[in-house]
């Protein structure tokens, strides 16, 4: 593969980064990272989406400057991404001048296209949606039934696109490209929403909404926040219709993937998509829609008092890498479901298989490698046992990945190390060192430690810290290439002295946490 690219949702600046948003930040982070051993250039774009009445809003009632808002708020998330060691090329705020300017020109190329037109209209606008809503969409009360809210009666003159005008090519996109929206399910919802669109409104009078972008030809509007917040995905890339200012637009675009919540479907999947079109730029690869992560089995919401932060949970539990939070919320939903987050199902599952399963069998199978060999790999050690069973799962991790089954894919690596555990077990060097077969010893040390190599590199993409700490005690390279993989990755020699052990995962112990983490 040559290149690889992928973007996530860029997170409104109104609040700080959430769970969810950690959720979507953390998915797109292991299939980045493990593309980047599969490809020969990789890129990853995320930021903020600042501008729009619900930012507006918020500084207002909270007495500060918009702006003020979205630098206090922009730098939590970047903090919190630097937190969970997401590995992003660039982060976009949308406030950036650079694509500022280019959303501009995107307007006027638009307009000049004839595909914006100026109408007036009355419409009911959700701020918790940045859109109007029709009417079947809003509940019994009359409330948008995502945000629990009446929308507000809006009427003015304002700039309209031809979103009509490429309805039938966009059907068309999707029925003949099965994999452009995964899961695939989600794609006959597209197709229903499809049969009732009409023109959508592209600005706002600035008299109602004035924290956005101006419109260049009419400054008495400001460009709608939806539109402003798409083009993200090529403005984070260098594009700009008068002119690129960056390499990576003609390198990276179209993506791979783009990384969305199921929520916000409908705007990637035809608003985007239209635009695109419109632009005459080629269309991304695929949209991928994940879940939405519940809190104990509900839906996280400021009113109910359950919206917890990724910093909260790494504090309660005293996590000194994210590596933990990490591997959870990358196998906390499959096939593009709901999943849930609760402190129990956490300490468990961590538990479970990153402490057991990996972090012991590395840590007893390196302490018998120095009471018996005093650290050292004899060349009649190295051999290739389980090596069917570890090239098995590479294969299925390769394909689980290009099936954005991540959580199925650390399913495999784990059943890995279940089954080398038995090994272990079944073999019981300690005997066979105590019944002094010593090379038979040695080679099911060596057995062992070769599978924890390669566990290492498939595991890294889920586990940063936890694979490169392992790599370092089995003198392997984590961050080489699947295909530079060999049957025998350690080497015959001094592997490893007593005081270079360490554990590589402890087990949480929990009882400390719950009560300070919702404090
Ligand atoms: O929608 N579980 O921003 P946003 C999983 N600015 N994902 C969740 C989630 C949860 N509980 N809560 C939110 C926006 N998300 C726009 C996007 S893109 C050009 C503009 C996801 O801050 C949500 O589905 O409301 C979305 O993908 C992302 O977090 C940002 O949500
Ligand atoms: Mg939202």
């Amino acid at each position: 593969m040559e290149k690889f690219s992928i973007t996530t949702a860029i997170d409104y600046v109104n609040g700080e980064a959430h769970i969810g948003h950690a959720y979507e930040k953390i998915f797109t982070d292991v299939i980045f990272r493990h593309y980047k051993k599969r490809a020969d250039k990789a890129f990853f774009l995320t930021g903020t989406d600042e501008h729009g009445i619900k930012i507006q809003k918020t500084a207002k009632s909270l007495g500060v400057t918009p702006k003020e808002l979205c630098d206090k708020n922009a730098a939590s998330f970047i903090n919190t991404w630097k937190l969970l060691d997401i590995d992003y090329s660039h982060f976009i705020r949308t406030t950036d001048d650079y694509h500022v300017a280019a959303v501009q020109n995107i307007f006027e190329k638009l307009l000049e296209k004839g595909d914006i037109y100026k109408h007036k209209y009355t419409g009911l606008y959700c701020s918790g949606c940045e859109c109007f809503l029709a009417e079947k969409d809003l509940d019994e009360n009359g409330c948008c039934p995502i945000h629990n809210k009446k929308p507000e009666v809006v009427s003015e003159e304002n700039y309209f696109f031809k979103l009509t005008k490429y309805k039938e090519r966009i059907i068309k996109h999707i029925k003949e490209n099965p994999k452009f929206i995964q899961p695939e399910f989600r794609a006959q919802e597209v197709l229903n929403q499809l049969e009732n669109i009409e023109d959508i409104s592209v600005s706002r009078a600035k008299t109602n909404v004035n924290w956005g972008i101006e419109v260049k030809s009419d400054p008495s509007q400001v460009i709608y926040v939806w539109i402003d917040a798409l083009s993200n995905y090529i403005t984070g890339l260098g594009y700009n219709p008068e002119g690129n200012i960056k390499e990576d637009y003609n390198e990276f675009w179209p993506v791979n993937y783009h990384i969305i919540g199921k929520d916000i479907l409908k705007f990637h999947s035809i608003y985007w998509i239209a635009i695109l079109m419109a632009l005459d730029i080629e269309l991304p690869k695929s949209i991928y829609a994940h879940g939405w992560i519940m809190i104990d089995k509900s839906k996280m919401s400021k009113s109910t008092g359950n919206v917890i932060s990724p910093k909260s949970v790494m504090e309660a539990f005293n996590l000194d890498n994210p590596d933990a939070l990490r591997y959870f919320m990358a196998t906390a939903a499959i096939g593009g479901k709901d999943g849930n987050y609760s402190d129990d199902d956490f300490k468990e599952k961590v538990n479970a298989d990153l402490a057991n399963n990996m972090g012991n069998l590395l840590n007893r199978t390196l302490n018998m490698l120095v009471k018996y060999f005093d650290g050292e790999i004899k060349e009649d050690f190295i051999n290739s046992d389980l090596s069917d069973k570890v090239i098995e799962t590479i294969n299925e991790v390769l394909k689980l990945f290009d099936e954005m089954e991540i959580a199925l894919a650390a399913q495999k690596i784990i059943n890995l190390l279940d089954e080398t555990n038995k090994y272990v077990n079944d073999t019981a060097p300690w005997a066979l060192a105590k019944e002094e077969k010593m090379t038979e010893c040695g080679r099911v040390l060596y057995t062992v430690l070769n599978v924890m190599a390669h566990a290492a590199i498939l595991i890294e993409p889920y586990c940063p810290n936890i694979a490169f700490y392992m790599a370092k005690q089995l003198k392997i390279d984590v961050n080489q290439k699947f295909a530079s993989m060999k049957d025998n990755m350690i080497n015959a020699g001094k592997l490893i002295s007593k005081e270079e052990i360490h554990p590589v995962f402890l087990r949480l112990d929990s009882e400390i946490m719950g009560a300070k983490k919702k404090a």
